[in-house]
């Protein structure tokens, strides 16, 4: 098992690509820390799949956007399995507007979810790791929009692109502590934060028809790609994007 008794904490744990991962990091024998802020339910569910597994996990109520609760989750994780060993922040949303239409709180929540949470996280879980005598994987769930420009998605795209650069510096800085930093870059999955796109027939067949392997993925494609990065077979594996998007990036349109 890949991650057998590794302590690997989820953000957005319980939704999307976050509870794919979870779940995956579960099935390789990892203790799952799943935090989450709506439908404890599918927290609870996603905790009995993996104790099904033969793993641990507990979910947490905190939200990402808060360094007070991103403090907490790490705390109640070294509480409960005594250490830390990856963290993975998959918390994100998108608003879907243009840089003429984007309100000022839609800028800062964008922002606050998806990047002020993966810069603060990063920055406890590497103090963690390093009190711990170092060691330890931080993987960013980042996106081709790191890099590709997806117009009416303007706010997303930006903290995305602050993300890649968050992940290279900081890799740069926490190498020497043995620290592992890396995005991966899913491009279209099968999430909710797609569903306007996926439920639609006409944008879904236009969407497919712009990946070269011709379909969206399975969050479960991601979490794959993850589990093995957080793993010590990806020992030599820092400071970089990962993609695992069909080929999108190289399709000849976008959405
Ligand atoms: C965005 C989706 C988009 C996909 C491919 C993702 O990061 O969240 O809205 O469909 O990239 O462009």
């Amino acid at each position: 098992m890949l991650l057998k008794d590794k302590t690997v904490i989820v953000t957005g744990g319980n939704s999307g690509i976050g509870a794919a991962i979870a779940l995956a990091a579960g099935r390789e024998g990892a203790n799952v820390v799943i935090d989450y802020v709506v439908h404890p339910e599918a927290t609870e569910e996603l905790d009995d799949e993996i104790t099904r597994a033969g793993s641990e996990a507990i979910g947490v109520d905190a939200d990402v956007s808060k360094v007070a609760d991103l403090r907490r989750l790490i705390e109640v994780a070294v509480a409960q399995y005594g250490r830390i060993d990856v963290l993975v922040n998959s918390a994100g949303i998108e608003t879907r507007t243009s840089l003429l239409d984007t309100s000022e709180q839609d800028y800062d929540t964008v922002m606050a979810v998806n990047l002020k949470s993966a810069f603060f996280a990063s920055q406890l879980a590497a103090r963690q790791f390093i009190a711990q005598g170092g060691g330890g994987v931080i993987i960013n769930i980042s996106s081709v929009h790191e890099d590709w420009p997806m117009p009416g998605n303007t706010p997303y795209c930006v903290s995305k692109g602050g993300m890649r650069m968050l992940t290279r510096n900081a890799a740069v800085e926490l190498g020497a502590h043995g620290i592992r930093m890396l995005n991966v870059a899913p491009g279209a999955v099968d999430t909710p934060i797609n569903t306007s796109t996926t439920t639609d027939p006409d944008k879904l067949k236009a969407l497919n028809a712009s990946i070269p392997l011709g379909r969206v993925a399975k969050p479960e494609e991601v979490a794959e790609t993850v589990v093995f990065l957080a793993s010590d077979k990806a020992a030599y594996v820092t400071a970089t994007t990962v993609v695992v998007d069909g080929g999108i990036m190289q399709g000849s349109v976008g959405l």
